[in-house]
């Protein structure tokens, strides 16, 4: 957009250029590298973002040669991005795949990988090379390949390394904790790049500029003027096949532990000292450590749990949660979430922030809604006892957008008032490309920027808000699953509950 108030607070770019690098994918042929990983380093690729010298090694069980590797990154763009592929861009980038096909819980094959990294790193310069270790696998892997990086020598003494690990980051506080100390073993935290790809969304960390580059929003921002918040991620998806994984997690290791507290605290956090990444981190932490302990009485009655029975998305009839691929039968899994939280520190005494979450609801919609307090009604007399309040929308995905509701009044003779919006929409106001998360996370990661990574503090804090509810959830199983049916929005024990509450959810 061409503005003269277009303004960059970016430390200029030459201060961050990217070293000529190589990026080990452990699971470089799983899933997420397919979804995710090895499209967006092909858009990098394609948008000129990556330095001249790279080079992508996938290591994981299947044989394959590189050639063979370049046609399965292929067939996985073209099945999972929804963008169209150009030859002569993906043939540029090909040539940068390498693959090797190796168990890596076997000690051995690190000197393979030692070996292969070597090979396929071009640059000749004196300096160290620069190797990102990103570990595309399942969680209780991790441990395994950290240790063995460290056995041999490539964590920290050979190369300048960096270790990108995916979440959930443990399944409780105490893993956590254990999981940090061994990898505090191998790298130091500079080095720890613990991903949540919700940081990486522009509208996610669009709440923070949004709140502190103006000055009109700010001083309603607390208990005095916010009657409640409520945050909504809700998906239209299922588990795909990642019953294994899910029957594991359940919903609140999958998003509240790590994406949902991630946008509370946006939402919540004291202005930064500053936009380096610690200053940014601990006020982020800070947030977690302030929400109210929950002890059981409370977890019954503030918290509901769900699961999805058979239904229909659209016209599409789909399977109940326990129909699913790898899923038990009688599973007490939960795939739904909501519950009201306190943060007891100054700015938020007594403002309840209400939470939503689940799978195979109506639609997909991330949103963040701050419900502002009643005005006094007196003026408008009896016909308004109750006004709709002034809420202020702030949509993450799939609409970016933010809006204002509030009152006005209605043309004609009578005295009433009507509420409107007033719009802001990413995509109308900027039409330049927006990139995803994945492609801003690994960006941040090769210039060694650490701000939209969580810290090893930050990681236990979110675990201690949610373990209670955990426990407490796994210790009664649920006599009433599955209680909604997938295509809706969620228990009716939600509803009721935020009825109690005297309050309702959003609806669209
Ligand atoms: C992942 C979860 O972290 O986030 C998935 O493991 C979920 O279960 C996904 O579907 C949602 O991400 P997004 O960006 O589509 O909201």
């Amino acid at each position: 957009m061409d503005s003269p108030y277009l303004q960059t607070c970016d430390i200029p770019v030459e201060y961050f250029a990217i070293e000529p690098f190589t990026m080990v994918i452990f699971g470089g042929a799983a899933d997420l590298s397919q979804r995710k990983l090895l499209p967006a380093l092909y858009h990098l690729c394609q948008d000129e973002k990556l330095p001249k010298e790279f080079s992508i090694l996938g290591f994981g069980l299947p044989e394959m040669s590189d050639e063979k590797y370049r046609k399965f990154a292929r067939d996985s763009f073209k099945k999972f991005s929804q963008e169209s592929l150009d030859d002569k861009n993906w043939n540029q980038f090909a040539r940068h795949l390498f693959y090797l096909s190796s168990d890596f819980k076997i000690g051995d094959n690190y000197k393979k990988l030692y070996r292969r990294i070597n090979e396929v790193t071009s640059s000749t310069k004196e300096n160290k090379k620069e190797v990102i270790f990103y570990l595309a696998v399942p969680p209780q892997f991790a441990p395994v390949i950290i240790e063995k990086l460290k056995e041999n020598g490539l964590s920290k003494s050979t190369f300048n390394s960096r270790v990108i690990m995916e979440k959930p980051f443990g399944k409780d506080r105490s893993s956590a904790v254990e999981l940090n100390r061994t990898v505090a073993k191998a790298f130091d935290e500079k080095q720890i790049f613990r991903i949540d790809h919700y940081l990486g969304k522009d509208t996610v960390q669009n709440i923070m500029f949004f709140r502190f580059s103006n000055s009109i929003f700010e001083p309603l921002w607390n208990r005095r003027y916010i009657d409640h918040v409520q945050i909504t991620v809700a998906e239209d998806l299922g588990i795909e096949h990642r019953g294994l994984f899910y029957e594991s997690a359940g919903v609140v290791r999958d998003i509240v532990q790590n994406h949902i507290m991630q946008l509370v605290a946006f939402v919540a956090m004291e202005p930064p000292a500053g936009f380096e990444a610690d200053f940014i981190r601990d006020e982020r932490v800070k947030i977690f450590r302030t929400v109210r302990p929950m002890d059981e009485e409370y977890i019954d009655n503030f918290t509901v749990r769900g699961q999805y029975g058979p239904g229909k998305i659209g016209t599409r009839e789909v399977p109940g949660y326990r129909e699913e691929e790898d899923v038990s039968s009688d599973s007490n899994t939960p795939t739904f979430f909501a519950a009201k939280i306190y943060i007891d520190n100054w700015r938020w005494a007594g403002v309840p922030f209400y939470l939503r979450t689940g799978k195979r609801l109506a639609r997909r919609i991330t949103e963040i809604s701050i419900q502002f307090k009643q005005p006094p009604l007196k003026l408008f007399g009896r016909t308004c006892d109750v006004l709709e309040p002034n809420i202020l929308v702030l949509g993450i995905q799939p609409e970016e957008e933010i809006s204002l509701r509030f009152g006005v009044k209605y043309p004609g003779s009578a005295n009433q008032i009507y509420s409107v919006n007033m719009e802001f929409n990413y995509e109308e106001s900027f039409k330049i490309k927006r990139h995803p998360a994945y492609e801003r996370l690994l960006i941040d990661c090769m210039k060694g920027d650490l701000t939209l990574f969580a810290r090893q503090d930050g990681i236990e804090a979110m675990w201690s808000v949610v373990d209670p509810i955990i426990s407490r959830w796994e210790s009664r199983p649920a006599s009433n699953f599955p209680n909604y049916s997938a295509g809706s929005w969620g228990p009716k024990e939600a509803d009721e509950f935020m009825e109690k509450e005297g309050q309702q959810w959003r609806k669209w």
